[in-house]
């Protein structure tokens, strides 16, 4: 359709037609089960004619299913709209990749657009038209169990991914192969008080416009199609009823002109906030903030019309929004074809195709961070090995937002082990639960899946050490349970499961080599682990290809390259803990104050125990030779940095090396370090490559004083190493 048949159609429709648009409801609301039927409509309170005539529905995947959907909601919808199916393809649809966070590790953007095109394809034949994905929200509290849908705690690394998911999902919007991609949840929502979930968050326009805003910019850049609000107050007012937020900022400022929805019934959490009296006060205050669909309440459905009828501009406001609604429906071709991409047959050749899977096994052993490394990995076929721990057998690798995994399709690290190892060399034993029953109950409700809770714990304990007696070395696949993190997935302690601590303590205690391979949707609290294991590997949660790609690095095929994209504390009494803090009037180092009246704990170190960009290797990098090529720069011109670096070991390797910029004064207090570039080199054993980096005046814009984003003149410091830590630099003055 032409932009004038879409403005047509917009006049044809009658006002409750045009809200209708506005509304998206669950899959569950069209299913025959009248069990299912009752009670969602029921809690709802929306009525049958709202029902048939939604723009868009949620969660219902398959080619199948959204044919047999969209057929029927044609024949009985009064304004024969085609429906519009979102779903949350958070890291794969069917292929499961590593949790976001995990693909942050990878330091990657062409590996993560390339997961992202899967993702959207396997989605796209399935039906779905938007995924609610990317989560680019900012994260510095490991607390919250949505840190493992994020790229992690740095502004910049956050864009280029942001990018990378935006540009693999919606490519040239190809029927069959592309997805509109949804960016999420603006904003802010990475920072709720105690890392407690759906928690408020509060903080200045300054700290918002520097960490947190830009990457959401930059998936709009790239093109995003649509954003999702956030549940939490932005300075007192909840993101989802937010004039200044969205339509200020988002929509004048940034020029978004596409569909802002709301994240699941925040519309009607309006009222819970304590900002709308009633339904009818949180629909009027979400519509003025422009938010155009309504996910999963009934509130457009039930108060727009007599809204829009006692008053023009927000009959407007309608039908702005119905109009953004229609223009991605016709975007997407749905008007011609309503069914778009969604194939059967296309279905069962690239769900879990062989090359998708290749792709998912790449991207899980780029993203294992080896965090301690005493010369026991990687380890050899020729080894007789243990693997113990309730990860050595589960299927249940791929984080909590897999809907459609299938465990049957999962390759566990048993399965992966027994395909390198001869059948004498491996021995299995889970030896205990991933946590203790008690915490199942209390902790994760209804959701929790058949994991079994008859378990002998002695017997199995007896087991497991018996294992690790025989072998010449331990593998221990531990960790934290997968619906400990994600949504509604908070802790107060980043720990390991008590039982799990106990495992570990018992197989220690017989003196083998041990090796950790911690899966987590979080940076965990390992300090009482570090001691206690020769090497250690976070693997996240690494989804289908979960235990090829772990057993490729864990017996050397592939040489480990992860690097943290999110600092794992020391404690969580440290929490928020990120490398680019500010130094404070009384930094730890290099004060004029005794120790006692320096920015430090007492009872712990100010540093994490891994650092954001830290990850090692099976061989070692030198850094040397880092200059600068001047040491002025006026705007319009640049500086190049250099570095050789030298693969000093004995195997081939790759490194990430990383470029963070020092702003030594500013009008403002500005960070200790910024991540400003990184480069991925592979070099053989002695191989030396000299690697550049150009420094350019736009690079060093920040918020200044009066909120302006521009640079000032003064001294820099530039730093080129392999973590955030990296200590010597080299000044150069900006002179404007
Ligand atoms: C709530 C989550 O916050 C959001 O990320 C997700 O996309 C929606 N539910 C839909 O499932």
């Amino acid at each position: 359709m032409d932009k004038q048949a879409i403005t047509n159609l917009l006049k044809k429709m009658s006002t409750k037609e045009k809200i209708y648009q506005l509304v998206q409801l669950a899959g569950g609301f069209y299913s025959e089960d009248e069990a299912v039927v009752t009670g969602p409509k029921e809690k709802l309170g929306i009525s049958d004619e709202a029902i048939a005539n939604v723009g868009s529905i949620l969660n219902v995947r398959g080619a199948e299913e959204t044919r047999a959907l969209q057929k029927n909601y044609l024949a009985k919808s009064d304004a024969k709209i085609p429906l519009l199916f979102m779903a949350d393809i958070i890291n794969g649809y069917d292929t499961i990749f590593p949790i976001p966070l995990g693909q942050g590790a990878t330091w990657n953007p062409e590996l993560i657009k390339a997961a992202a095109a899967v993702a959207a394809e396997e989605a796209a034949v399935s039906g779905i038209h938007v995924t609610f994905s990317p989560m680019v929200d900012l994260v510095r509290d490991p607390r919250w169990g949505r840190v493992m849908e994020s790229t992690g705690e740095d502004t910049y690394l956050n864009s280029v991914y942001a990018q990378s998911f935006v540009e693999g999902y919606q490519g040239e919007m190809i029927v069959g192969k592309n997805v509109a991609a949804c960016v999420k949840h603006f904003a802010a929502y990475g920072a709720p008080e105690g890392g407690r979930e759906y928690n408020t968050v509060d903080m200045s326009e300054r700290n918002m416009r520097e960490y947190y805003l830009p990457a959401y910019q930059a998936a709009l850049k790239a093109g995003a199609k649509m954003v999702m609000t956030s549940f939490n107050t932005v300075d007192g007012i909840p993101a989802t009823g937010n004039k200044w937020l969205n339509q200020d900022v988002l929509r004048k400022e940034w020029g978004f002109e596409g569909i802002l929805i709301s994240d699941y019934a925040a519309i009607k959490e309006l009222e819970d906030h304590g900002i709308a009296e009633d339904a009818e006060q949180a629909a009027k205050l979400a519509l003025e903030a422009s938010v155009d669909i309504d996910m999963m309440t009934s509130v457009y459905a039930k108060n727009l019309e007599k809204i829009v009828v006692k008053d023009s501009e927000m009959a407007k406001l309608l039908d702005q929004s119905v109009l953004r609604i229609l223009e991605l429906k016709n975007e997407l071709g749905l008007f011609e074809n309503p069914y778009r991409g969604a194939d059967t047959e296309k279905a069962k050749a690239v769900i879990l195709s062989k090359d998708n899977r290749k792709l998912a096994r790449k991207v899980v052993s780029e993203s294992l961070v080896l965090l301690k490394n005493q010369e026991v990995l990687p380890l050899k076929s020729t080894q007789k090995i243990a693997l113990i721990g309730p990860y050595a057998t589960s299927p249940f690798l791929s984080g909590s937002w897999s809907f459609s995994l299938k465990t049957e399709r999962t390759v566990t690290l048993e399965q992966a082990f027994s395909e390198v190892l001869p059948a004498e060399n491996l021995l299995v034993a889970p030896g205990c639960l991933t946590v203790e029953p008690e915490l199942i109950e209390a902790s994760f409700g209804q959701y929790f899946p058949a994991e079994k809770t008859l378990f002998d714990e002695e017997g199995e304990l007896v087991k497991a050490l018996e294992a690790a007696r025989k072998s010449d070395v331990v593998v221990m696949a531990i960790g934290e349970h997968y619906l400990q993190s994600g949504e509604g997935g908070s802790r107060g302690e980043l720990t390991l499961p008590r039982v799990q601590q106990k495992l570990i303590s018992a197989i220690k205690a017989l003196g083998k080599p041990m090796v950790g391979v911690v899966f987590s949707g979080r940076p965990l609290e390992l300090k009482a682990e570090l001691p206690l294991f020769d090497s250690l590997l976070t693997v996240w949660f690494p989804g289908t290809e979960g235990g090829h790609g772990i057993a490729d690095v864990v017996f050397g095929k592939v040489n480990p390259s992860g690097k943290l994209s999110m600092s794992f504390p020391y404690s969580v009494g440290q929490v928020p803990v990120h490398y680019n803090e500010f130094n404070t009037g009384r930094p730890l180092t290099e004060s004029g104050h005794s120790k006692r009246f320096t920015s430090r704990y007492t009872d712990m170190p100010n540093k994490p125990l891994f650092p954001f960009g830290f990850g090692l290797s099976y061989t070692t990098f030198s850094y040397c030779d880092f200059k600068l090529s001047e040491t002025q720069l006026v705007p319009g011109d640049k500086i190049t940095a250099t570095v050789e670096v030298t693969n000093s070991g004995k195997i081939a390797g790759t490194e990430t090396v990383q470029l963070y910029i020092r702003d030594l004064v500013g009008s403002i207090v500005r960070p200790v370090k910024e991540l400003k570039g990184f480069q991925k080199i592979f070099l053989q054993p002695k191989e030396t490559r000299k690697v550049s980096f150009e420094i350019t005046e736009e690079m060093l814009r920040f918020y200044t004083r009066e909120l302006t984003y521009q640079s000032e003149s003064g001294e820099f410091t530039v730093f080129i190493g392999s973590n955030s830590e990296v200590a010597k630099g080299i000044n150069f003055i900006l002179c404007k």
